[in-house]
């Protein structure tokens, strides 16, 4: 277990090639599927970064910002923005390619929550992330006021769960 880059463990530009069955009744590419892959990619990230089993513990601010349509290409990357004791947050990014024009239009983003798990299934400490570009420490400042709103929020509906 040991500190690493960004870098080390990013995906850039996962692509994946919309056909007539990902679609959706409106035409425009299926979101469950666009949200399985980000999960799925922001999983390879966490694993690689802890190099043990983690899981999702949370999903924020998954926006859908514009529509993909049949024979576009879809460009996912994730890289991880900051990480905790045993938790660590995930940036997503999905970009929609015209292939005949070669345009780019963002198309999703949202931030995944990971929790890395030892052999008996508790959350286990991780090595740190060392964020190096100016871009990428925005994004680990910014990624502590997230978690503090997703604590109170966890915090909030246990509490509720147990009628308090
Ligand atoms: C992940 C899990 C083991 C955490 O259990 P827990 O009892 O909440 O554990 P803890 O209270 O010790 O918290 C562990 C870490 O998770 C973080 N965490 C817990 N709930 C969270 C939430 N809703 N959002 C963000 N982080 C959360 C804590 O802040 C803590 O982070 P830290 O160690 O970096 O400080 C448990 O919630 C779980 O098993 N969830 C189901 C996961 C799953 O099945 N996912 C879908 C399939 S992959």
């Amino acid at each position: 277990m040991r500190e690493k880059t960004v870098a080390e463990t990013a995906i850039h530009h996962h692509t994946y090639k919309i056909f007539p069955n990902d679609l959706n009744t409106n035409k425009t590419v299926f979101g469950g599927l666009v949200m399985s892959t980000l999960d799925r990619l922001a999983l390879v990230v966490a694993e690689r970064h802890s190099e043990c089993v983690c899981v999702t513990v949370s999903v924020d601010a998954l926006h859908f910002l514009a529509p993909a349509y049949e024979g576009e290409i879809l460009l996912f990357s994730a890289s991880l923005n900051r990480t905790w004791r045993s938790s660590m947050e995930v940036g997503v990014r999905v970009d929609a390619e015209n292939p005949r024009t070669g345009e780019h239009r963002h198309v999703v983003s949202a931030y995944f929550t990971f929790v890395a798990l030892d052999e008996k299934n508790r959350p286990r400490k991780i090595a740190p992330v060392k964020p190096e570009t100016d871009e990428q420490k925005n994004r680990y400042q910014e990624a502590e006021l997230r978690r503090n709103h997703r604590i109170a929020f966890s915090l909030k509906r246990k509490a509720r769960d147990k009628g308090e």
